[in-house]
């Protein structure tokens, strides 16, 4: 039995009184790609949240690699080896694309702003070295002929890629990505499932993956976990949670009332 590399035990939240998240349970093992699949509004975007330390749990622990992070600010919990990227696209205006991946490396960076304002050896040797991190994601995702254009004047596809690019060079141990597909044209999904699988393989990198693009959630991922107002309802390979009646019914049910409020 290999111990999990993610453990997510009882975890709750509520806002304003509503459980948005209800005793879920989650444990991804090291080397998977998890995905966590769910209609709108069913709390995946708040799991991630709660795993990346920016919303503390109401009840329940997670534990990275056996150490919990309940309690701890996302910073820290970042330094312990996670890395994400979020729902809307978050490159900085006004920098380049490697200014814009050397920013993932500032939570392990040790120089303070003092060493910078001084522009001490240490300083300069840290930012070289950033630097340098930044260039070999960049490569990994075949994008170094972007390096010196500004972040945001790439397409939003492309955009996400440089996201995920990031999460990558302070060496995490897990990558939550939240719907990182979302802009990609179907003929690029190909392209984008084997990027996923060469983070795993060649970084070592775990990744808990929300998407709504299902086939690729299907092909690529090695368990999935399906949440519905709030609740884990399905768990297990891609092939058991797709015909399973009641995610079928989480995704028909939603689907019909939408289709009965807009007659
Ligand atoms: N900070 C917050 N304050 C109040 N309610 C919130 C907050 N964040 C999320 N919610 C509510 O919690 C529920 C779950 O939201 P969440 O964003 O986790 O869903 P999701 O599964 O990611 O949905 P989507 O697929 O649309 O991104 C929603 O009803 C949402 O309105
Ligand atoms: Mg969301």
């Amino acid at each position: 039995m290999i111990e999990p590399l993610l453990s997510v035990r009882d975890v709750s939240v509520s806002f304003g009184g509503v459980k948005v998240l209800d005793g879920i349970n989650l444990d991804v093992r090291p080397g998977e790609i998890r995905g966590l699949i769910g209609p709108n509004g069913a709390g995946k975007t708040t799991m991630l949240n709660v795993i990346s330390g920016i919303h503390p749990p109401h009840q329940g622990d997670v534990r990275l690699d056996g150490v919990s992070i309940v309690g701890r600010n996302p910073s820290q919990i970042a330094r312990m080896g996670l890395g994400r990227t979020f729902q809307t696209t978050q490159l900085f205006r006004g920098m380049t694309v490697l200014e814009n991946l050397m920013t993932g490396l500032h939570h392990r960076t040790k120089a303070n702003l003092i060493a910078a304002g001084l522009n001490l050896r240490s300083y300069r040797e840290e930012e070289e070295a950033a630097e340098e991190e930044a260039r070999q994601a960049l490569e990994f995702i075949g994008m170094s002929a972007f390096a010196d254009r500004p972040g945001t004047a790439l397409s939003f596809g492309q955009q996400r890629v440089i996201e995920i690019a990031r999460t990558l060079i302070g060496s995490p141990k897990v990558v939550l990505l939240d719907e990182p597909a979302v802009g990609l044209s179907l003929n690029r999904l190909a392209e984008f499932d084997a990027l996923l699988r060469r983070i795993r393989d060649e970084k070592g990198v775990t990744l808990i993956l929300i998407e709504h693009v299902i086939r690729l959630v299907m092909d690529v991922c090695d368990q999935v976990t399906v949440l519905s107002s709030g609740r884990r309802i399905a768990d297990g390979p891609p092939d058991a949670v797709r015909n399973d009646p009641q995610v079928i019914e989480a995704y028909l049910g939603k689907d019909l009332r939408a289709r009965h409020s807009a007659s």
